[in-house]
């Protein structure tokens, strides 16, 4: 972990491409006074239209947008992405629904530094193909009683970073994906977040062996 994490205060780079249900949750943590420490160094998109940049503006946040359509080809795309990123000269990124597959070079230089947010209790339900609504089908399809939602550092595989922190919720008989998806949200997803960026902004949590301690107390 950066000292600078540790010590002052923690610049927090929100990436998104949705509804920002989860970034409404980290700015509403920050409203209340929940995240000491925490300061916003922006929200970026790699969609326009979204309607999470509609939320950061709400709440006076920096905005930015890099999307795909507007370079020439992917790599193009993921230069202007990593010297966006960089520009806000963030401590930590979160992906708040980012449905972009991280360059393999930001990995590189914010090693330890990104976390992603997945809706269920990883290793089920996860990877490849497992995004939105797709999560929730399978967990009904395969009748778990529980599931839930986990919050984990970005490294180069999908979902296979070391663990930070997981919620189970409970999978009822009528759910549906629609439902299900929503009571993890409300239930975990929401909860989480904003809980995993005050650990790692007080220093609470580093990545040892590739596996997450806590430093509580
Ligand atoms: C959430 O379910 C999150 O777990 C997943 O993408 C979804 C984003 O939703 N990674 P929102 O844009 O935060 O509402």
């Amino acid at each position: 972990m950066p000292e600078k994490i540790e010590s002052g205060t923690c610049r927090v780079l929100v990436l998104v491409s949705g509804g920002g249900t989860n970034l409404q949750a980290i700015l509403d943590a920050k409203e209340r006074g929940e995240l000491p420490g925490v300061e916003l160094a922006g929200v970026i998109s790699n969609n326009p239209g979204v309607y999470a940049l509609e939320r950061a503006k709400k709440a006076q946040v920096w905005t930015g947008c890099v999307s795909p359509g507007d370079f020439p080809d992917r790599s193009a795309f993921e230069k202007a992405l990593l010297c966006a990123v960089k520009e806000r000269n963030p401590d930590l990124i979160v992906l708040a629904g980012f449905l972009v597959v991280i360059p393999k070079e930001m990995i590189r230089q914010y090693q330890n530094r990104i976390i992603n947010i997945h809706p269920s209790l990883i290793p089920s339900f996860c990877g490849k193909g497992y995004y939105g609504l797709r999560v929730h089908e399978a967990a009904l399809r395969r009748g778990v009683k529980l599931t839930g939602a986990t919050v984990h550092f970005v490294d180069e595989g999908t979902d296979t970073g070391p663990i930070l922190l997981q919620k189970a919720v409970e999978v009822r008989q009528e759910d549906t994906p629609q439902s299900l998806q929503r009571r993890v949200m409300e239930e975990a997803e929401w909860k989480l977040l904003p809980e995993a960026i005050s650990l790692i902004a007080a220093g609470k949590a580093e990545v040892r062996d590739g596996r997450v301690h806590r430093k509580d107390g």
